[in-house]
């Protein structure tokens, strides 16, 4: 599958580092491609850069891994009808860095990320996904208690099945929290994991729902 992921920083360069070794033909977005210049080399087949707007084209399924509070900007420079009839896989966060970390949210019910990217591209189908956890995680997550879990939303089925399978793939245990109206509550599920582990320095960490 050809996977576009609009961003050219950490979360794009590991979620587009597993895609790549999970078998799937790589795109990077970025305002100025030409700054992957060495990622493409250290990825070598497989891998390549464009635009926002080559990255929304190339990919059969795409990734928002932009900064959260520019989401609806990059989605705009790509050409929201570049996405229709994709499955997006949003794994961004909005948040305010501007009075230093930890970050603050931005939105709440109603104007989450989540929501506002899923509103931006009404003719694609948008799952919150890989945004409770550090990305050195991403991938085969190795952790003594097993796989962690990955809250995931959305409102269409097929697309949640899709991005589950994704999961699995990377190494995770989907959870499905429910419709896309449901972000903030994952996107605040992120904030719990930034401040503990500011607080406690704990950065290899990540949330096991645990039931009997
Ligand atoms: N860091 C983590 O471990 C982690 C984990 C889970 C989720 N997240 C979330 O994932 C997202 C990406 O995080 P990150 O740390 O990899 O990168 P980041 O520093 O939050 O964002 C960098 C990306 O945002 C784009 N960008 C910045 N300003 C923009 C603007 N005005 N218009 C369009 N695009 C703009 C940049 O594009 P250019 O390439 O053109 O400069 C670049 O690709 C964030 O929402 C973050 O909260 C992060």
């Amino acid at each position: 599958m050809r996977v576009g992921i609009l961003g050219s920083s950490d979360v794009a360069k590991s979620l587009g580092r597993g895609f790549l070794k999970e078998g799937h033909e790589v795109m990077l977005g970025s305002r100025q491609p030409e700054k992957l210049a060495s990622w493409l080399r250290e990825m070598g087949k497989g891998a390549c850069a464009g635009t926002f707007s080559e990255t929304s084209r190339f990919g059969e399924l795409v990734v928002l891994a932009v900064h959260g509070t520019k989401s609806v900007e990059a989605i705009q420079m790509a050409g929201a009808a570049n996405f229709n009839g994709k499955v997006v896989i949003d794994a961004t966060n909005p948040l305010d860095m501007s009075a230093g970390l930890p970050p603050k949210l931005v939105g709440g019910l109603g104007t989450s990320g989540g929501e506002l990217n899923q509103n931006a591209l009404p003719g694609a189908f948008v799952v919150k996904a890989f945004n409770t956890v550090g990305n050195a995680h991403f991938y085969r997550p190795a952790f003594a208690g097993g796989p962690p879990d990955m809250f995931l939303c959305g409102d269409d089925a097929k697309a949640k099945e899709q991005v589950s399978r994704i999961c699995k793939d990377f190494g995770w245990n989907p959870i499905d929290v429910g419709g896309i109206g449901f972000s903030h509550y994952v996107e605040a599920t992120a904030m719990v994991w930034i401040i503990t582990a500011f607080a406690g320095g704990h950065w290899n960490q990540a949330f096991k729902l645990l039931r009997k």
